[in-house]
Parts: C-alpha cells; sequence; structure tokens
C-alpha cells in the first residue's frame, strides 16, 4: 500500500493528499481494505464485557473534575448524533458528548460489507441469554445480538433499509402520549431526510435534511419477479413511506450515491469543529450522578481513569436499548427488587428494563431457482460498480425489496415486513452463519440443497409481537454486560407462534404464483435435525423449526419506554423526561413505546428530533 502511494508521487505530478485520493478510489485499496478486514475478524474474539476496552487502571482511583457544561449526552448513536448537532446549533449552550466507541471508515461505509462488521469492535458483542422457546438452533441456544459501537452508532454497522412504520402505529403512540400521533411527528420523519426515491408520494417526504434516502442501486432481474408476485396475489406496488403504508415496492435506503449515510456521517461529521461541542470517544459512561432526585452530571472512564462531568441543566441519555437501561440501573434508577438484590441503592423504583420488544424472523426460508449463477460478477466487478454508485455492494445482504402485507386482512396495519433477497447460496455465509451464528448443521440442512444454485429468500419479519424479554443487570460492575432475554415465543395465547405459522405459509404461497413458477421456485430444505421427528413441512414441523431459527432482529425497543404516568410499565413521559428525577431524559430506541412496523433507525431519529426541540423550547432556544 505505502509502495502504490510512492509510485504515484514519484510522478511528480499530483499531491501526496491527491495521491491518497486517487487511491482510495480504487479497486486494488478496496481489496485490500476488504481482505485486511476479513483477516481482522478471523481473529476478532467476541467480548463478554467491556474490560477489553475500558478497565481502570487504579480501582480506587477518585472521578477527576474534567468539566461543567449545559448538557452531557451519553451515547452518540442514532439519537445521540441527532441531539449532538441540534443542541450545539444556535452555539447558546455548551455539550459534552459521551461516545464508548470511535470513528467510522471507508470500510463501514460499503453497504455490502454490513454483515462482516458483526466481527469487528464495531460491535458490542451482545448475545441474549440462553433461550428455552426460541434461538434455540443457534450456538448454545443463544441469539446473536450485534449493537454499534461508533460515532453514529448501530448506524455504522446496521443494513440501511429505510421504514418508518405505519400511520396507526403513531396514532395507538399518541392516544397514550399527546403530541406522538402521525400528524404531529410527520414533519420530524422530513426535516431529517434528503429524499431522492423515485416513486415517492409528494408530500411525505423531506429533501434538505441530513440523511440520504435513496432506492437501492441495485436491482437484480429477480428483484421484478418479486414485485410481479406481490402484483399477481393483488398487492399494491407504492412508496410505503408515503401516504399508504402497506404495499411492496423496491428497498429504500439510507445510502447517498450507494454509501451509508450514518448518524455520524450525517449529523456529526459536519459540525464537530463547532466550539461550543466537546466529543469524546472511546469514553464509556458508567453512572447519572444524582443528588435530592436532581441530575446533575456522569462519570465515565477514558484511558483507564475515571472522570466526572457535571451539568447545569440536564443529561441525556442515548445508549441505546440495551445500555440506556444498563446505566440509568446502575445509577439506582430501575426495578426496586433487581437493584436490592445487586446491592444498588434504589434511587427510583421504575420498571426500566422491562417490556423489551423485538421484531424476529425465520431467516431461512429460501427457494431454490432455475436463474444460471455464471453471470454472478466477481469481487473486482462489484467494487468497481460500487466506486460508480451501483451494483450489489451498495445494499446490504442482497435485500432489494420490502413488502409490508397483512394476510390475516383483519386490521390496516401490517402484520408483517417481508425483505426479500437474492443471490448464490455460498453469499450468505457471512450473514447466515457468522452474524447470526447458525449451529454448522443446521447450516448443512439449508444449504447442501441449494449448493450451486441462484437462491431467493424472504425475511418474514413479525411486526407486532406480543412476547416480552428483559434486561436485568449481571452485576453492579458498569464493566460488565447487562444480561438480555429476548423470550420470544413466551406469550401465553401462543399469539406469536400462530402468526409466524400464517407467514411461513404466506411466503410459500408468493412462491407458487405465476411469477415465481416462471423461474421455477421450489422451497428445499432438508430437515433441520431436532425436528427430524415431525413430518416435513406438517404444522409440527413448523412450529419445531421456528423455536430452532427464529432470530432476534435486533429491532428492539421499550425497555424505557414511553407512557403516561397512569401506565406503570413507563419510565419516561411524553417528553423523555424519567419520571420522578430532574434534569434527566432517555432519548432512543429504548423510549419507543412497543415495536414499530419498520425497522427503528427512521423512528429513533424522528424520537432525538423531537427531543431535541422540547430542550431548545424549554431553554429558550427556540
Ligand atoms: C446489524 C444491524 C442491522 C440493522 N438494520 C437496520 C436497518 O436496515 N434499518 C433500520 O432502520 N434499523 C436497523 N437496525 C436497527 C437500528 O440501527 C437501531 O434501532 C438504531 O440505531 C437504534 O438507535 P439508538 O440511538 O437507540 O442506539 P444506537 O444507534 O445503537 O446508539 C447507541 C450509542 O450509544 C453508545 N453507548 C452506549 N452505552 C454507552 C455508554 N455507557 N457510554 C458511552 N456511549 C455509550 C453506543 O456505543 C452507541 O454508539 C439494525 C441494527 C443492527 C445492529
Ligand atoms: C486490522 O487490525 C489492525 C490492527 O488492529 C488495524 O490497524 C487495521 O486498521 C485493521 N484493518 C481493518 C481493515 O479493519
Ligand atoms: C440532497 O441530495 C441531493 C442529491 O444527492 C444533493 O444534491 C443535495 O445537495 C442534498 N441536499 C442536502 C441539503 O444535503
Ligand atoms: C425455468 O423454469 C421455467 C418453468 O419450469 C421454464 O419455463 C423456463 O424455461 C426455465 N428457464 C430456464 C432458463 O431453464
Amino acid at each position: 500500500m505505502i509502495l502504490k502511494i510512492i509510485i504515484l508521487c514519484s510522478l511528480n505530478l499530483i499531491t501526496l493528499k491527491q495521491a491518497h485520493e486517487i487511491f482510495e478510489d480504487s479497486i486494488d485499496y478496496y481489496q485490500d481494505l476488504l481482505q485486511q478486514f476479513l483477516k481482522n475478524a478471523s481473529q476478532w474474539e467476541q467480548p463478554t464485557d467491556s474490560r477489553r476496552f475500558f478497565k481502570l487502571i487504579n480501582e480506587q482511583q477518585e472521578a477527576i473534575h474534567h468539566g461543567h457544561y449545559d448538557f452531557i449526552i451519553v451515547g452518540a448513536g442514532a439519537a445521540g448524533s441527532v441531539l449532538t448537532n441540534r443542541l450545539t446549533e444556535s452555539g447558546k449552550f455548551k455539550v459534552l458528548v459521551l461516545e464508548a466507541g470511535g470513528q467510522e471508515n471507508d470500510f463501514t461505509d460499503v453497504p455490502g460489507f454490513a454483515p462482516y462488521l458483526v466481527r469487528s469492535d464495531f460491535n458490542w458483542g451482545y448475545k441474549t441469554i440462553p433461550q428455552k422457546n426460541s434461538c434455540l438452533g443457534f450456538r448454545n441456544k443463544q441469539c446473536n445480538y450485534p449493537r454499534g459501537k461508533a460515532i453514529g452508532g448501530s448506524t455504522v454497522i446496521n443494513f440501511l433499509m429505510y421504514l418508518r412504520g405505519n400511520k396507526l402505529d403513531f396514532d395507538k403512540w399518541g392516544s397514550n402520549s399527546p403530541g406522538w400521533d402521525y400528524e404531529s411527528i410527520l414533519p420530524y420523519f422530513k426535516k431529517s431526510e434528503n429524499s431522492t426515491i423515485d416513486y415517492e408520494d409528494p408530500g411525505y417526504h423531506g429533501h434538505h435534511g441530513p440523511v440520504s434516502v435513496e432506492t437501492a442501486r441495485y436491482h437484480p432481474d429477480i428483484t421484478n419477479t418479486f414485485l410481479k408476485a406481490a402484483a399477481q396475489r393483488g398487492s399494491t406496488i407504492l412508496d410505503y413511506n408515503g401516504k399508504d403504508q402497506i404495499g411492496y415496492s423496491r428497498t429504500q435506503m439510507m445510502t447517498k450515491r450507494g454509501k451509508r449515510s450514518s448518524a455520524g456521517k450525517a449529523f456529526v461529521t459536519p459540525i464537530v469543529h463547532r466550539e461550543n461541542l466537546e466529543l469524546l470517544d472511546y469514553s464509556l459512561g458508567i453512572k447519572i450522578l444524582i443528588n435530592n432526585k436532581k441530575a446533575y452530571g456522569v462519570e465515565f472512564i477514558r484511558n483507564g481513569k475515571k472522570y466526572k462531568a457535571t451539568t447545569s441543566k440536564e443529561v441525556i441519555i442515548s445508549g441505546g436499548t440495551i445500555n440506556s437501561p444498563q446505566i440509568l440501573m446502575l445509577s439506582g434508577i430501575g426495578p426496586k427488587e433487581h437493584l436490592e438484590e445487586l446491592g444498588i441503592p434504589v434511587v427510583q423504583d421504575l420498571p426500566v428494563g422491562e417490556n423489551l420488544q423485538d421484531h424476529q424472523v425465520y431467516p431461512a426460508l429460501l427457494f431454490s431457482t432455475n436463474i444460471s449463477i455464471e453471470n454472478e460478477s466477481p469481487i473486482q466487478e462489484n467494487i468497481k460498480q460500487y466506486l460508480k454508485g451501483y451494483g450489489p455492494l451498495t445494499v446490504a445482504s442482497a435485500i432489494t425489496g420490502i413488502g409490508l402485507d397483512n394476510p390475516n386482512v383483519k386490521t390496516k396495519n401490517s402484520l408483517v415486513e417481508y425483505a426479500f433477497f437474492s443471490g448464490r447460496i455460498e453469499d450468505a455465509v457471512p450473514f447466515l452463519l457468522d452474524f447470526m451464528q447458525m449451529t454448522e448443521e443446521n447450516w448443512q440442512a439449508i444449504s447442501e440443497p441449494l449448493a450451486g444454485k441462484y437462491v431467493w429468500g424472504m425475511f418474514s419479519n413479525l411486526l407486532h409481537p406480543k412476547s416480552k424479554g428483559t434486561i436485568t443487570l449481571k452485576t453492579k460492575d458498569p464493566l460488565d454486560y447487562p444480561l438480555m432475554d429476548s423470550n420470544h415465543y413466551s406469550d401465553p395465547d401462543g399469539d406469536d407462534m400462530r402468526e409466524m405459522l400464517t407467514l411461513i405459509k404466506d411466503v410459500l404461497d408468493i412462491s407458487n404464483t405465476p411469477a415465481f413458477q416462471a423461474i421455477d421456485s421450489k422451497y428445499v430444505s432438508n430437515p433441520l435435525p431436532a425436528c427430524t421427528n415431525c413430518r416435513h413441512l406438517s404444522d409440527d414441523y413448523w412450529r419445531c423449526a421456528l423455536r430452532q431459527l427464529t432470530f432476534s432482529l435486533l429491532h428492539a425497543v421499550a425497555t424505557c419506554r414511553m407512557g403516561p404516568k397512569s401506565d406503570k410499565t413507563a419510565v419516561v413521559d411524553k417528553e423523555l423526561k424519567v419520571y420522578g428525577i430532574n434534569g434527566l431524559r432517555v432519548a432512543d430506541a429504548s423510549v419507543i413505546p412497543f415495536p414499530l412496523s419498520a425497522n427503528p433507525t427512521a423512528a429513533v431519529y424522528m424520537v432525538a428530533e423531537i427531543t431535541s426541540d422540547l430542550i431548545r423550547k424549554e431553554y429558550g432556544d427556540l
């Protein structure tokens, strides 16, 4: 790599900086990057706590006073990045932002490399605790649970699909928390967005916001088969973030000319030099300082030393659905009994960490076709296309189509989000085997009959599950990871299982449409080893298979859920203020009161935009 730069420079025609830029735009550079990354990934050990990064040099050290601010934000993820930008906009407030991770890079920019990022320090490396009713076919009965650790948070490693959710979701939210109905929140979706969707409904999109949204820049022919099949089943092809939200279309992506448009790049990078902003990376918030039920600062670890920073106005926690409950509980805000068990003095008894809800998916609905795989292009060609802003590397896991649907047709809200993907079965290895950590024997059962075939698949994402899980603390040590119990298929009436069975049959029905039959679409799988005592593909077989391979879809919400004071499950009020504590808000995915009909990023941006306005109004900045 150094050699190449020297050769370029020795021509004496270009500066070192230009040479570097040209090199960064070259196929060789990305191929090297990929090889180096995969080498690192093969040696990466999934952390089970934060000690590798944040161990104190001297356990007894008193916290060093770092400074005094108007606001302290803990976590610069999807929500924290928005807040960082908006609260420093006028210059009126001095803001400290603490982020446990560092900067994104050229590798994280490539949407097609997203599944690889899970094996890197951009991922906290969480897993669910071993499960009883789900995740059974993944290693050690645990669902892997990647979370982004970087400026930009999970938007640096996520799959970039842009969906807002159904109008009815927000009207339900707003019926409990005034100001959060669809009509009130719609302007905030538009505020973040710079859409170039080519089929957008007028009036429903923003064109001046920082987050770039575009139609997937990869469209293999089979995406048309998917859309044709939808039409043949009587479904509408539409802008699912527009006027109506039930229907099918190509994927809307948070990319800019095919590169990742993360929260970091959209909200933080352009404003990082503001004088009233201090952004500390590689810094772990470990405790909210509270006196007389008023938050006045945060304790954190950076470079092995303990610090504290204080505020005159507020502390805002934006650590995400797993980490925000953790830091609240470490600070004495949480379920009384749980805190007492761990010896943490109780400051405020609240249902923090309860009500965890997540979407779930059966990731192995894979169909063979008679499309030739000979035309599949090599990595060099894909990189070349990526640099020009199109091709397979501009999408994550080849998801090129989305459908929001309801096979029961009982309500106007969708029951399922279908995510359609295609390619060689070998291309699914990083995602299904390394990312989800499916057991080798299940992978064999699924992939063997598909070897050498061009395959399509459908993630059938159950949008409104009833099962609830928890986030709890393992110990009172902030360097221990919290415990996540996803607890799928635990709802007493068994509705989640019944709905999932409906969805499986619906996908099999999609395969039977004339559109898919024209490419000889067939569901082929060997029985999963744990389910061989059921007749293959009978309802009992599917019930068994669903418990084996249900993946918790990384859309967790509601662990600090918003609700009125009378709601015993609520942690924050409609202004994101933590009940019973002054000067403390939580703003991130954890406040979303129930799973939406969407992947959450767009809604998290919306939550943070609203929070910013509420705060600025309260302190006379708007
Ligand atoms: C692999 C993957 C794929 C996904 N795909 C999609 C998708 O296609 N579309 C979509 O809309 N959503 C997707 N999501 C979900 C989406 O990215 C998250 O829901 C969203 O980013 C949540 O935003 P947040 O602000 O709540 O948390 P995050 O974005 O996770 O940010 C939290 C931040 O806080 C930091 N932090 C936490 N604790 C501390 C602490 N104590 N001190 C300092 N810093 C701390 C973290 O390092 C992180 O940067 C995906 C998620 C993953 C992991
Ligand atoms: C691989 O790891 C090395 C050493 O930690 C690091 O310097 C390098 O940036 C990593 N490469 C990639 C592509 O992540
Ligand atoms: C919105 O996107 C378009 C197309 O990429 C770009 O030309 C324009 O500058 C963007 N606007 C903003 C405000 O970023
Ligand atoms: C694929 O199968 C369909 C349906 O059997 C058939 O009509 C079509 O000709 C086949 N295409 C190829 C390329 O074999």
